[in-house]
């Protein structure tokens, strides 16, 4: 019987745990797959200082199984971060942000010696961007930014009612087809009033754990 994608999301997690170390704060990822690795770092809490969380979302969630949330300033560097993606490729870059987490998310990570991304097979693609490419932007920024993207090529579509953790919005941006992403995260980053993107490909990950329908689980290193 092939398992579902919930089922595949658990069984990821659930093989994430051995990377994380004993007595270690991790670092914790935002979506429904996080989630799933929060649940599962509840069953070993006793074994864990705390964890760092990249999203409001997420650190009620660490709260409610009483796993202690620990302010990234006080952490220092972390030996993990733990965190499912929207799209990924064989070059472990990412795209990321579809909970509108991406630019918390791209800080925990940076300060973490190690990034586990967790993902199902439907997210393992040959060329990033079929999925909206998420812009994180400061308000007074937005027709400016949009106007920006559509000379680099995309149609930017502001997320409706949506406000990040960090009091900013997020422009979608469709019909891209990211040929080079290390390249565009830069050019993005580099427009006045981009907080960040969601493309993780200057630092991407360092091991996929790709859950197969079949159980078990491919390692990308
Ligand atoms: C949130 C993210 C998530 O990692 C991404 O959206 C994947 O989510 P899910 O695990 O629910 O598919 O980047 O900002």
């Amino acid at each position: 019987m092939s398992m579902s994608q919930d089922d595949l999301k658990r069984a990821v997690a659930q093989a994430a745990i051995a990377y994380v170390p004993t007595d270690c704060i991790v670092g914790v990822g935002t979506g429904s797959t996080a989630n799933c690795f929060i649940d599962e770092l509840a069953k070993i809490k006793h074994k864990l200082r705390g964890a760092v969380a990249s999203s409001e979302a997420s650190a009620k969630r660490l709260q409610g199984h009483g796993i202690e949330v620990v302010s990234l300033n006080d952490a220092g560097t972390l030996p993990v971060y733990v965190d499912g993606a929207d799209e990924i490729t064989r070059h472990l870059h990412m795209l990321k942000g579809g909970g509108g987490a991406l630019t918390r998310e791209k800080i925990v990570a940076a300060a973490s010696k190690k990034f586990i991304c967790l993902c199902d097979a439907s997210k393992l693609v040959d060329v990033l961007g079929k999925f909206p490419l998420p812009v994180e932007v400061i308000p007074m920024a937005r027709s400016y930014i949009a106007r920006e993207i559509v000379k680099l090529g995309g149609q930017p579509k502001l997320r409706d009612g949506f406000t990040t953790d960090n009091g900013n919005i997020i422009l979608d941006v469709h019909g891209l087809q990211i040929m080079n992403p290390v390249e565009l995260e830069s050019i993005l980053n580099e427009l006045p009033g981009v907080v960040t993107n969601g493309l993780f490909a200057r630092r991407g990950a360092d091991v996929l754990l790709l859950g197969k329908p079949e159980g078990g689980q491919t390692i990308i290193l």
